[in-house]
């Protein structure tokens, strides 16, 4: 059979792929914005068919039905990082969150500890050897395709083609075509307090280093201080928009890069359409599994890697908080993690968590004595490097307790530096400096 008749042979309705599904089973779901939103819509449709169906996703862009209200006997979903459309339901427990480094997702795909029934995925459609590229998402997205005993995939037009993640259609078990637009994310709305964060990053990134970027309003406004920069390379587990301008400006070119030189690295993509049109078939771009773009092991061999992300708390010592505010959680760790460590063990490598100096419209210190009871700890007050804020730059590494502390006080909000003094003065009897 040729490969054009085995993808014939394969196509089927959703109603039809979906009856593929049996309760009890455990369900990976497609990354982010490559998340097969039509899958998941008629999935949640035909919710009265299935008891007790996991349903394991990371990034949920789209309306996650599946952990609606009323949903709980037929799905549970368990959250591998907590977002905007499942945060609600993760604090009301109709969902679950497992702590998870991103790097070793597709590890537990692979080893048993988080076996997989059937994975929905997004592609799209085969080149004339049959095989289907995942676009813009590959992460964890591939492996949940090779371990999963059923492939039920959306086949849209309108995923980009990409290099690096491909399944075949003989690995597949059902095709649903479907012609719709993919998921997108905005740019977010830059403020002043980011506008100043972004310009003090800047000043840590010399011409020629390697870029990780996480999501959000603060790696956008780093970007945007960067147009005087030469040869800036990206190896990072996702970028957006805002990189696509400075690769158009000559700014990015990956020339210097140790690894993969000349390529954009990433393992997903989050943007809008301009973002997924400049990745569309463009050699120079290599999406590819999570559990090597994230791996430390392959981070560290870019000698100059800067990896900037955020976090919600930090403490005196050092410790950030970046997924959850006391017990509750709101994100996970996602790629930070990884990315710090691997920056740690590069020859010139440097971690930025850059985030405002204050939560909740000014009333609450991010950079408090304590992290609240029950809040985990992302980054270890070991591998912390660089701390900024709108107000500065605070350099922890090879700091002291003591030294720490002042310098976080330091790029604090001036309406709670006295209040951080006053306990530095507790902690530290007798000195002041
Ligand atoms: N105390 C109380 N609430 C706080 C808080 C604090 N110190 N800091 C943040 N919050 C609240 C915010 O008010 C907001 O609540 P709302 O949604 O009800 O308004 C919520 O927590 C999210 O904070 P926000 O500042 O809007 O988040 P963000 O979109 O800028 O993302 C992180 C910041 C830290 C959550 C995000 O960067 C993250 O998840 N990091 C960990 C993972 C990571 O770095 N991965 C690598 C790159 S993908």
């Amino acid at each position: 059979m040729s490969f054009k008749e085995l993808y014939q042979s394969k196509k089927m309705d959703a109603d039809q792929a979906l009856n593929l599904i049996r309760s009890g089973n455990r369900v990976v779901v497609g990354h982010a914005c490559a998340e097969p939103s039509y899958l998941l819509d008629v999935l949640t449709e035909k919710a009265e068919q299935y008891e007790n169906v996991e349903i394991v996703h990371m990034v949920a862009m789209g309306k996650a039905g599946y952990c609606a209200p009323g949903m709980e006997k037929h799905f549970r979903h368990n959250s591998l990082f907590v977002g905007g459309s499942t945060r609600k339901a993760v604090a009301e427990g109709r969902g679950d969150f497992t702590p998870c480094f991103f790097s070793e997702i597709p590890k537990l795909f692979k080893n048993g500890s988080l076996p997989v029934d059937a994975a929905l995925i997004q592609t799209a459609p085969p080149d004339e050897n049959g095989n289907l590229s995942l676009g813009i998402s590959v992460d964890y997205t591939l492996q949940a395709a090779k371990s999963a005993k059923t492939v039920i995939v959306q086949v849209n037009p309108q995923m980009p083609v990409t290099f690096g993640g491909t399944i075949h259609i003989s690995d597949v078990t059902a095709v649903v075509e479907h012609d719709a637009p993919l998921l997108t994310l905005e740019p977010p709305v830059i403020g002043d307090v980011e506008l100043a964060i972004g310009a003090n990053c800047a000043g840590l990134i010399r011409d020629g280093d390697t870029l990780q970027l996480g999501i959000g309003a603060i790696p956008d406004a780093v970007l945007r201080f960067l147009g005087d920069k030469k040869d800036l390379g990206i190896h990072s587990e996702m970028f957006s928009d805002g990189v696509v301008e400075l690769a158009e400006a000559g700014v990015i070119t990956n020339r210097l890069k140790k690894t993969n030189p000349g390529k954009y690295v990433a393992s997903f993509l989050m943007g809008t359409r301009k973002l997924y049109d400049f990745v569309d078939g463009n050699p120079d771009v290599a999406m590819l599994p999570v559990d090597y773009v994230n791996n430390p092991v392959e981070v560290m061999k870019e000698d100059n890697i800067v990896s900037v992300n955020s976090c919600v708390q930090i403490d005196l010592m050092g410790q950030a908080a970046s997924e959850s505010v006391g017990l509750t959680q709101i994100s996970g760790v996602g790629g930070q993690v990884d990315f710090v460590r691997g920056a740690a063990m590069a020859a010139n490598g440097r971690s930025i968590l850059a985030f405002p100096s204050t939560a909740a419209k000014g009333k609450i210190s991010k950079i408090v004595p304590l992290l609240d009871e029950g809040a985990a700890v992302t980054t270890s007050r070991n591998d912390i490097d660089y701390a900024v804020t709108e107000y500065g730059i605070a350099k922890l590494k090879g700091r002291t307790l003591r030294q720490r502390a002042l310098a976080l006080i330091e790029i604090a909000h001036p309406d709670f530096r006295d209040g951080l003094r006053k306990v530095f003065e507790e902690r530290f009897p007798g000195r002041r400096s």
